[in-house]
């Protein structure tokens, strides 16, 4: 049904080339600059935004292969010729957008919402591109093509990410990680999903530039997000979270970022709805940034009239310590057209606002603690109102990062005051000091 729509990678410097999306390319041969997938949007026109709208909600939620995944149930708008077969799937997405009632409350908000991406198969928003990647590999392979291998740097999730989808699909999978640099959890999904893992003595920004060596001669398939594959599959969250207000669009979205593919897939997804004609109203979109590694934040201060790239610090928000993001223009573009704004937060901010919204249930991972800092900063300052709906995308699972959790308990972590430490009782088991303790502690903690 939908195999005359079409979609092919173009340049996004506008000098006209295009490529076939089975073509083992990843920038514009011409002029260097970032591709992305364009899709024949006059064929997409030919559905009206209700009939586009009716065919998504009957998908949403079903069993029929592959509309399970929030991904390929809009699988026209990703990638339309791709066969069914050749889908490599864990049926991602679809994940909750929950009501912040009692966090929103703490700020004076009551229509705050998140977004919990990373209640999925690795347990961050990377599965979203990732069954995107790895399905278009496996069709490539299928029809022939001579790639032995996927490979990628990674700050930890897109490794995870690109294993376990990889691995299900038969594909083998090197992974290049900054030694030291990334959690326990996050190591142990490529190891375990049998990929070959090698931790090098540098950062994510060092890894990146090892993997575009090892993968230059095509045999080993590139899959950063400099692959505008990835993109088309992280884009379909903007589609899912409208359609999850029943195609209401929300005011404000806060979104952490590093690389910045993320914050250009959350506007590539808007545009289109805007240009289908599925929504009329922009929201706002806010990239949140960690201090340590702010390179967007500086040139926004700038009016994003230069952008420099810089050495990132070490930072709690391990997964964006990233000093030189790949799609810096992709997200410039984003941010503009959505009357964007980026803020940034210490490391301070960012372990006590994830841990004041873990007292109200929630388990939050240190990158979605700067989303959640960063809103609480623009609330003091104005810049967002109380009353506006507002989206905070939360990245990753607060499992995954369990070293951050204990050391804010602990008192361990470095620049951290942890306001809301709390600590177990160790105590010797006897029943009157235990009913003792449980009363002295209800009463400083709930009042
Ligand atoms: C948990 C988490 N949050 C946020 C990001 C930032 O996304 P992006 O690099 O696309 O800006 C990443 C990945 O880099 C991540 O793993
Ligand atoms: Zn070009």
């Amino acid at each position: 049904m939908n195999s005359n729509f079409s979609a092919s990678f173009r340049c996004i410097a506008g000098c006209g080339e295009t490529y076939p999306l089975h073509e083992i390319v990843y920038t514009c041969r011409k002029c260097g600059s970032l591709l992305e997938v364009s899709h024949d949007m006059d064929r997409l026109r030919e559905k009206s935004a209700i009939q586009w709208r009716e065919l998504f909600d009957s998908r949403m939620g079903t069993n029929r292969w592959p509309y399970g995944s929030g991904v390929w149930n809009k699988k026209e708008w990703v990638i339309p010729g791709i066969d069914d077969e050749n889908i490599t799937s864990m049926l991602e997405g679809n994940t909750n957008l929950l009501w912040a009632k009692r966090f929103g409350s703490m700020l004076g908000m009551d229509d705050l919402w998140i977004k919990m991406c990373g209640n999925s198969h690795t347990g961050s928003f990377k599965d979203l591109g990732m069954t995107v990647l790895v399905s278009m590999v496996n069709e490539m392979i299928h029809r022939g093509a001579n790639i032995k291998a996927v490979a990628c740097a990674s700050t930890g999730d897109t490794s995870a990410a690109l294993t376990a989808y990889a691995s299900y699909g038969g594909i083998p999978t090197i992974v290049f990680l900054p030694r030291n640099k990334i959690s326990t959890a996050q190591l142990v999904q490529p190891m375990s999903n049998g990929a070959i893992v090698i931790s090098l003595d540098t950062d994510f920004d060092g890894c990146m530039r090892i993997v575009q060596e090892v993968t230059k001669d095509n045999t080993i398939y590139l899959a950063n997000s400099m692959n505008s594959l990835r993109i088309e599959g992280q884009k379909t969250i903007s589609i899912e979270m409208v359609q999850q207000f029943n195609w209401d669009v929300p005011d404000t979205i806060i979104i952490p970022g590093g690389n910045l593919g993320n914050i250009s897939a959350l506007g590539s997804g808007f545009r289109m709805m805007l240009e289908l004609g599925l929504i009329k109203k922009k929201p706002r979109l806010i990239l949140a940034q960690a201090e340590k590694a702010n390179p967007l934040y500086l040139s926004y201060l700038k009016g994003f009239k230069s952008f420099e790239p810089v050495i990132p610090e070490k930072t709690l928000a391990s997964a964006i310590q990233i000093g030189d993001p790949v799609s810096v223009e992709k997200a410039v573009r984003a941010l503009k057209e959505f009357d964007g704004i980026v803020e940034q937060a210490g490391e301070d901010e960012l372990a006590d606002a994830a841990a004041l919204a873990d007292r109200t249930g929630l388990f939050c991972c240190p990158h979605t603690g700067v989303a959640l800092a960063v809103l609480i900063k623009l609330l003091d300052s104005g810049k967002i109102s109380k009353d506006e709906r507002t989206i905070v995308i939360s990245t990753a699972h607060g499992l995954k990062f369990s070293e951050f959790k204990i050391g804010y308990h602990e008192g361990t972590l470095k620049d951290v005051k942890s306001r809301h430490m709390n600590r177990p009782v160790e105590m010797e088991p006897d029943a009157g000091k235990v009913k003792k303790i449980i009363d002295q502690k209800l009463k400083e903690q709930y009042g």
